[in-house]
């Protein structure tokens, strides 16, 4: 487990946020589109990163849809997985939820993507429903959800 420092996002950041998009999904967010939201706020998509020794090691791009956090975009570089970037990402997501009066943050995930879907799981996300097609490869995905505040499950050791 690594602490990481979370700040919110700004122009500056935008070659090592594009760097962490494309080692992380197989049809990564055009660099242009990252560009424009860090610029303009577009949509008013807001981005996260985690930073571990002035290295931006992850980050996360949200917004807010009535009471509902939206988590458009999680992404950890490879070497820095598993050690608790992506969940301190999504209990900063959670404070900017509460500050917004969300009551429930959702998202949707590759169906094929277990890795993910066991960290949302872990957080008291569920799956409430699977939308086939979703992507443009072709690929269906979950939409998850999970009611505020979110509860961690942690799995305990078999004795
Ligand atoms: C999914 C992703 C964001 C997770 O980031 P991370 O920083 O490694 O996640 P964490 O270390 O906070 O994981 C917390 C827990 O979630 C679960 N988990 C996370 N990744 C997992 C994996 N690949 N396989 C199984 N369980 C996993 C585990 O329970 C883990 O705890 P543990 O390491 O003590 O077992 C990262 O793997 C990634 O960037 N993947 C590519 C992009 C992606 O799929 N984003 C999600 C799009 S919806």
């Amino acid at each position: 487990m690594i602490t990481v420092n979370i700040r919110f996002c700004n122009i500056n950041d935008l070659e090592a946020l594009y760097s962490i998009e494309k080692s992380s999904h197989p049809a990564p967010w055009p660099r242009a589109i990252m560009q424009a939201d860090l610029a303009t706020g577009r949509n008013n998509i807001v981005y996260l990163c985690a930073e571990w020794q002035d290295v931006i090691c992850g980050f996360s791009a949200f917004s807010r849809k009535r009471r509902t956090l939206r988590v458009m975009n999680l992404a950890v570089l490879p070497e820095y997985r598993r050690q608790g970037v992506a969940s301190q990402l999504l209990l900063a997501m959670e404070e900017m939820a509460k500050l917004w009066g969300c009551k429930e943050m959702a998202l949707e995930v590759r169906e094929s993507n277990y890795g993910a879907q066991a960290l949302y799981a872990r957080f008291g996300f569920y799956k409430a429903r699977r939308l086939g097609r979703y992507y443009s490869d072709g690929e269906a995905a979950f939409l998850m959800k999970a009611r505020l505040p979110l509860r961690v499950h942690i799995q305990k050791n078999p004795t």
